[in-house]
C-alpha cells in the first residue's frame, strides 16, 4: 500500500509525545537489545572526548565500514587535539584522502587549533558550545554531548529518522523543516535521563542493522511488537521519500605536464568541493569544444601556460562522487611556453614524479596517478644515467 501525496499532507505529526508507558517500553527494549547486540566499534572501546569527536566527524555521511581503517590511521597519526593542531593542512588532508567531504578534515584541523589555543585543550561539553566549533551541527553536537559527556541530548540523522517514522508510522516528509523539528522534539522526549549515550547509539545501530532502508529485518527487531508501521504493513513505505534529482555527469580533462622528471600539479582553493586537495590542472569540457582544446584552454586559464597535449588521453577514468559523476580523460602534455602561476588555484608546484603520492588527491585522480607511475617506471627502465625518467 503506497502513501499518496494527499494522505501525506493530511497526516498530522503526532501532536503529543507517545504515552509514558510506550516511551518506557521503547527505552527498555532498545537499551536491553543494545547491551546484548550493539555493535563493537573501535571508537566505542575507549571513549575519550577526542576519540568520540573524531569518530562522529568521520561518520558524518559515511558508513561505519568505510570509517574503520581511517579512524585507526588517524589516531595513530594524530593521537590528540594537540598533535592535530600542530600538523600542516597538507598532512591532515593526506590522512583523509579518499574519505570524501574534505571540508570535514579542514574543519577538524581548525577546531583542534581552537580547542588547543583557546579552550585549554578541552572539548566543550554542551551542545551549544560544541556547535560553535567548525564542522559540528546539531547531530554531531548531540552525539558528542551524549556519548562523550553523558548529557541528556537527542540525535537525529537518517537512521534515527527512519526508526522514528516507522515506530510511530509518521507519514510526513522528514525533509520538510517543520516535520524535522517535530522529530527532534520527539527524539528528545524519548531519551532516557542519564542514558542518552547508550540510547542514541542503540537507535543508530538499530537503523543501521535492522531497521534498514530496504527490507528491514522486522523479525529480529526489539521494537517489533510496538512498531506502528509494522502493525500497518507500512515499514517499506516509510519514511516518506523525496524523489531524487538525477545525478549530474561531467566530462573533464586534465593535463599531465612532465618536465625533467617533475610533474606540474595545483592545489584547489579551500572553499568548495574537494577544497585544499591537489590535482592535475584541468576542468570541464565546454559545449562545442574538443577534449584537446579543453586541455589547452583550462591550463591557460588556470595556470597561465601554453601546453601541447597529445591527441589521445593515456587513461580515461569514470568515477562517481557523492553528488555527481565524472568521466576524466588525462592527457600527457608538453610544456610549450610560460611560467606556471596560480591564477585560479590556491598554489601550483612542480613535484618530483616519485613524490606525487605524498600529496592528497581526489579519488578520481588515484587511477590517473597509478597509470602515470606505470608509464614513468616503463620509461625509467630505459632512462639515461641520471636515473630520471626522460619524458618531455
Ligand atoms: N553514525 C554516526 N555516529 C555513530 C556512532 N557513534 N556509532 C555508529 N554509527 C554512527
Amino acid at each position: 500500500m503506497a502513501i499518496n501525496a494527499r494522505e501525506e499532507r493530511e497526516t498530522p505529526m503526532p501532536a503529543s509525545a507517545p504515552h509514558p508507558a510506550r516511551i518506557a517500553a521503547i527505552r527498555r527494549r532498545l537499551l536491553d537489545w543494545w547491551r546484548r547486540d550493539g555493535r563493537d566499534l573501535p571508537w566505542r572501546r575507549r571513549r575519550t572526548p577526542y576519540r568520540v569527536w573524531v569518530a562522529e566527524m568521520m561518520l558524518q555521511q559515511t558508513q561505519v565500514e568505510t570509517v574503520r581503517p581511517y579512524f585507526a590511521r588517524w589516531l595513530r597519526r594524530f593521537p590528540s587535539f594537540r598533535a592535530l593542531a600542530a600538523a600542516r593542512q597538507d598532512e591532515v588532508l593526506k590522512c583523509w584522502e579518499g574519505l570524501g567531504y574534505y571540508s570535514r578534515a579542514r574543519n577538524m584541523h581548525a577546531a583542534a587549533r581552537t580547542v588547543v589555543h583557546e579552550l585549554g585543550g578541552r572539548l566543550p561539553r554542551t551542545t551549544a558550545e560544541l556547535r560553535t566549533l567548525p564542522g559540528i551541527g546539531p547531530y554531531t553536537a548531540g552525539a558528542i554531548a551524549s556519548i562523550a559527556f553523558g548529557a541528556d541530548e537527542p540525535v537525529l540523522d537518517g537512521n534515527v529518522i527512519r526508526v522514528l517514522c516507522r515506530l510511530l508510522a509518521i507519514r510526513r516528509n522528514p525533509s520538510d523543516a517543520r516535520v524535522r523539528k517535530s522529530l527532534w522534539q520527539l527524539a528528545g522526549r524519548l531519551v532516557p535521563p542519564g542514558e542518552a549515550g547508550p540510547f542514541n547509539e542503540a537507535l543508530m545501530d538499530l537503523g543501521a542493522t535492522i531497521c534498514t532502508p530496504r527490507r528491514p529485518d522486522c523479525r529480529n527487531c526489539p521494537l517489533r511488537t510496538i512498531c506502528d508501521a509494522r502493525a500497518k504493513g507500512l515499514q517499506e513505505q516509510l519514511p516518506v521519500k523525496t524523489r531524487r534529482k538525477a545525478t549530474p555527469h561531467y566530462d573533464v580533462v586534465v593535463a599531465v605536464i612532465i618536465k625533467g622528471g617533475r610533474v606540474l600539479i595545483d592545489r584547489r582553493n579551500d572553499a568548495g568541493l574537494l577544497g585544499g586537495l591537489w590535482e592535475f590542472p584541468g576542468g570541464k569540457i565546454e559545449p562545442g569544444e574538443s577534449p584537446v582544446q579543453a586541455v589547452r584552454r583550462e591550463v591557460r586559464e588556470e595556470i597561465g601556460i601554453e601546453v601541447a597535449p597529445r591527441s589521445k588521453p593515456f587513461i580515461t577514468v569514470s568515477h562517481a562522487y557523492s553528488h555527481f559523476r565524472i568521466t576524466l580523460q588525462a592527457f600527457r602534455c608538453r610544456h610549450v611556453r610560460g611560467r606556471a602561476r596560480a591564477i585560479g588555484p590556491a598554489a601550483v608546484r612542480w613535484v618530483d614524479a616519485d613524490k606525487l603520492t605524498t600529496y592528497a588527491f581526489p579519488r578520481a585522480n588515484q587511477k590517473v596517478l597509478r597509470a602515470l607511475q606505470t608509464l614513468l617506471s616503463d620509461r625509467s627502465s630505459s632512462a639515461g644515467e641520471s636515473g630520471k625518467p626522460e619524458i618531455a
